[in-house]
């Protein structure tokens, strides 16, 4: 049955059984194994701040590899799965779920998962690497300080000692709304782009103020719900490209992680085939560059806005008309500035909607030595272990901008870094080489418009990882382990015999 049944699927959709054939492979390769329930795991014991897919995926890379963890969550059990417990249920991948593995056991069931089917994957690796007894909900962690032995305490001793922390805590905390002068006067409705579920749209003149990849959801849903006529006030240039996972997985690749010689390549490309006649929404020649700023991903956009259903206008809100019909706007043309002169028009709204971001949430908690200039976040050593303290991990929550993706293999291979360090201190880079490695970066990247570290592509940060592993050769047996996640018994039993020779020269071991 079960034979026929696969027949079937191949049959009938022949690409999606090779991506879940190829995923259940990488499953088998490369998930760690969950421990038996009620093992008792080895220290380091890690102390993991966040629930969302990043504590959840960097937790059981921990348990997997016999190494104990905690989760704390600063909300209850319903927050499990971090942004993706709280967005509109219309919201999903924009990206291929190709670029958002957060752990090898994950399995998607098609190319761009919608908020459900994320949660759900977050919940059964939380389930199947025995999380929930390690999780610690409705806990706000607003403290992280060091015993008189080094170890890590979160808020108070009551939950015991750390050697190691990962810091989870994403980068969409509570919703952000704007307020626009005259905005008490509207007669119509105001919604933040996440509160979408159950509203409607339908025959509405409906304005989404922001520019982002929330705006360009929020022009969805509204298209979907067959709305009259939708306008987007975006106020700063951003790049959209297309929904196609070559092309976004190319551009991820740049091993810069900045503007090159070559960008205008894809740049221009972007503007022949994909911007087309709508040439002037793209970001004008010579101004933001694509690799200075995350880029949405969407091929609905510019359809919409040729069928006439959607309006793209750049330019500055004045304020919502006395009327309380609508937003009085300046309209600038492509090349004008913020705030530059343009023509002032009212877009008529009975529904606006903010899709002005999220609050970001605070690292306020790590002790103060770890935000010193000019070494303070994102400007840290692989841009998430903070030189003072390489036993702490900010990890996801320290970038601004990036062309990549925030859910993929890299939370295993930072968490396998921390563990290394943990466990190995001829592998732990010393306070001294974590500065020069971020001096370096930031020289090497010094003319970048996106900054050394707050923009960043995948590729820049594949190539971060081989060379910060090449540089160091105590660090080569860790080489499979830290970025597959296998052979940890080999360097396991190398550390134990560094550490007898190095007992034996009456050295420190830890
Ligand atoms: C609508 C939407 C769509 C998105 N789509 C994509 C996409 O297509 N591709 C992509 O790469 N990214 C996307 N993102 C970005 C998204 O934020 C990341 O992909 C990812 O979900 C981040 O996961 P995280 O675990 O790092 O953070 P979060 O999911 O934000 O989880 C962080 C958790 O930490 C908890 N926390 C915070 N502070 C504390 C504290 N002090 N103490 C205890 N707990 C705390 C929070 O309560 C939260 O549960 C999207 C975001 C949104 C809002
Ligand atoms: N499926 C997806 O891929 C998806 C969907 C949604 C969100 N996300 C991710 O979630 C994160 C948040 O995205 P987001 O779109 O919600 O927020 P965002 O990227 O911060 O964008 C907010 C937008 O609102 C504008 N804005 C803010 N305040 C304003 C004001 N007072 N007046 C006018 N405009 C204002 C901003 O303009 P300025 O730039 O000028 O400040 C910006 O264009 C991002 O990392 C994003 O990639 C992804």
């Amino acid at each position: 049955m079960a034979l026929q049944g696969a027949i079937h699927h191949f049959l009938t959709n022949p690409i999606l059984f090779v991506y879940q054939l190829l995923q259940w492979l990488l499953d088998k390769l490369l998930s760690p194994t969950p421990p038996p329930p009620n093992a008792d795991l080895s220290r380091p014991k890690v102390a993991i701040i966040g629930a969302g897919l990043t504590g959840v995926s960097a937790a059981s890379h921990c348990v997997g590899h016999g190494f104990d963890c905690r989760i704390f969550e600063a909300g209850g059990r319903k927050a499990l799965g971090g942004i993706w417990s709280k967005v509109n249920n219309t919201s999903g991948l924009q990206i291929h779920s190709v670029m958002y593995r957060f752990h090898p056991s994950v399995k998607w069931k098609k190319g761009y998962p919608d908020r459900q089917q994320i949660v759900s994957q977050i919940t059964q690796l939380w389930e199947r690497y025995g999380l929930e007894q390690k999780t610690i909900f409705d806990t706000r962690v607003t403290k992280v300080y060091k015993d008189s032995h080094g170890r890590w305490i979160i808020n108070d001793p009551s939950y015991g000692r750390f050697d190691g922390v990962i810091a989870a805590i994403g980068t969409c905390g509570d919703p952000k709304m704007a307020h626009i002068t005259g905005q008490e006067k509207f007669k119509g409705e105001i919604y933040h782009s996440s509160q979408l579920d159950g509203k409607n749209a339908k025959d509405k003149k409906v304005v989404v103020i922001g520019g982002g990849a929330s705006a360009v959801e929020a022009l969805e849903f509204v298209a979907a719900e067959n709305a009259a006529h939708t306008s987007i006030l975006a106020r700063s240039e951003k790049w959209i490209i297309p929904r196609n996972p070559f092309v976004d997985m190319l551009l991820s690749l740049n091993v810069f992680g900045e503007e090159t010689l070559l960008s205008w390549i894809p740049e221009g490309l972007l503007r022949l085939f994909f911007y087309r006649d709508l040439y002037d929404l793209s970001p004008p020649p010579n101004t933001k560059g694509i690799f200075t700023d995350t880029p949405m991903v969407n091929d609905d956009v510019l359809d919409l806005v040729r069928d006439g259903k959607a309006s793209w206008l750049r330019g500055d809100i004045i304020a919502f008309d006395e009327s309380g019909t609508g937003i009085r706007f300046n309209k600038r043309s492509q090349g004008v500035p913020k705030g530059g002169p343009g023509r002032e028009e009212l877009i008529e709204a009975d529904m606006v909607i903010m899709a002005t971001g999220y609050q970001r949430p605070s690292l306020n908690f790590l002790p103060p030595e770890c935000f010193d200039e000019p070494y303070q976040p994102p400007n840290w050593y692989l841009q998430v272990f903070p030189p003072a303290h390489v036993d702490i991990c900010a990890n996801n929550c320290t970038y601004v901008n990036a062309i990549g993706t925030v859910g993929n293999y890299h939370i295993g291979i930072y968490t396998r870094f921390l563990l290394m360090y943990l466990v190995d201190p001829l592998a732990r880079p010393q306070e001294f080489w974590m500065k020069k490695w971020i001096d370096m970066t930031r020289w090497i990247k010094s003319k970048a418009p996106g900054g050394a570290f707050d923009f960043f592509t995948y590729g820049e940060l594949l190539y971060w990882f081989a060379f910060t592993i090449l540089i160091n050769p105590f660090r080569w047996k860790w080489a499979l382990f830290v970025l597959f996640g296998i052979g940890t018994a080999l360097p396991m039993s190398v550390v134990k015999q560094e550490d007898k020779v190095r007992n034996g020269l009456g050295m420190k071991t830890n």
